[in-house]
């Protein structure tokens, strides 16, 4: 079978042919690849940066976004069954810290975990993949369109999670962290799969959501992000402290632009008692000047918590996964538009090596769902 590997650390990015994976255990399942997802991970594996080969391995297989649908399942298996639509996730544990053990990987406090397509694993551009039972999230048949969606919306579920459930517990809110953020200002900075997605999920809890991006407000993105009631700041215009004259005190930022000048810039956005959740991983090596003692004075002073948020746990894919039922109920086609590129496998350069300004989010489309 077909697969697209690199070889970390350089730009070599093939596709190559690899036996196809057979089911060994009674806890496993098998897909057939629909759709893998392009994000910045991906462009900077190809580009040489962040990404690990399995041991012994000189390649990687990358892909961490997928989407598939069941062809065979082993004798164990009871939460899936042949033609069901559904992803794995992204990370495995280490298989020792108290939080793999308890099956969140996401939070691996010794840092040996691995992740498919990104380190140490093979990933998921390729045909088929098979792996555990408890890695499979299924996707109901009514968001085969947006399926490709789960792994990014798992992202900024779990970022929102985390910087509702530190407002509940520290505010001392009755209730959840969703009855904090309900009728607050909440600004989404980067308006990419990862900001809009993060703006769906927040309007969806009741909050007024702004989004901050520097494209025209006639584009796809300002137009998205309005077809979910949120409101589009452009960033060349409006400087971060004209935000809260504007429109009120500013009581969570969500980050997603993985531009560090912009992030600590609109920190001085952010309002008392207010929060800020980092997702953006910048690439390279861009230092940032910082008056360090305003932003110190800043946090203190106004009793500001900032959250970085990576990778989500199962329950963040099913979380995700419900949203976005509810925003397709909601909204209609908005959330379908987000995917913008569809390429077929053998043009996976097209979409590897080039970002258009239009694009928000590139899939790479191995097989049709049937
Ligand atoms: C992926 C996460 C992953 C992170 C760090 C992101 O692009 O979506 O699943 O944990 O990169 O490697």
């Amino acid at each position: 079978m077909k697969a697209i590997a690199i070889v970390p650390g350089t730009q070599q990015v093939n596709l190559v042919d690899r036996p196809e994976p057979k089911i060994t255990m009674p806890d496993e399942i098998k897909l057939r690849v629909l759709r893998v997802g392009i994000c910045g991970t991906d462009r900077e594996e190809v580009a040489g940066g962040r990404a690990d080969a399995p041991p012994g391995q000189k390649e990687l297989v990358i892909g961490h976004e997928m989407f598939g649908q069941v062809v065979e399942v082993g004798g164990g298996v009871k939460s899936a069954r042949r033609g069901d639509f559904g992803c794995f996730t992204v990370r495995r544990g280490c298989g020792h810290c108290p939080f793999c053990l308890a099956d969140r990987s996401d939070l691996c406090s010794s840092g040996d975990y691995t992740e498919r397509g990104i380190r140490m694993r093979d990933g998921y551009e390729t045909e088929f993949v098979v792996d555990q039972e408890k890695y499979f999230v299924k996707v109901p048949r009514e968001l085969v369109a947006v399926g490709v969606l789960a792994e990014p919306t798992s992202v900024s579920e779990k970022a929102l999670d985390e910087a509702l459930q530190v407002q509940q517990a520290r505010l001392g809110i009755n209730g959840s962290g969703d009855d904090w953020v309900k009728g607050k200002v909440a600004l989404v900075a980067g308006l990419g799969p990862i900001g809009l997605l993060g703006a769906m999920a927040l309007a969806l809890r009741g909050a007024k959501v702004l989004g901050l991006d520097v494209v025209d407000k006639d584009t796809l993105r300002p137009k998205l992000l309005a077809q979910f009631g949120g409101t589009y700041v452009d960033g060349r215009e409006t400087q971060p402290s004209a935000l809260q004259t504007n429109f009120g005190q500013i009581d969570m930022i969500f980050e997603a632009t993985g531009v560090a000048r912009v992030e600590f810039n609109l920190l001085s956005a952010l309002g008392l008692n207010g929060v800020y959740v980092l997702t953006g991983i910048p690439g390279g090596d861009r230092p940032v000047q910082l008056d360090g003692a305003a932003v110190m004075r800043q946090l203190v002073l106004r009793n500001q918590v900032m959250i970085g948020s990576v990778n989500a746990a199962r329950k963040h894919f099913e979380t995700g996964i419900a949203d976005l039922g509810l925003a397709q109920k909601k909204w209609g086609s908005p959330v379908q538009q987000l995917i913008t590129n569809v390429v077929p496998y053998a043009n996976f350069a097209q979409v590897l090596e080039q970002h258009p300004e239009n694009e928000i989010k590139a899939v790479i489309e191995w097989s049709k769902p049937s």
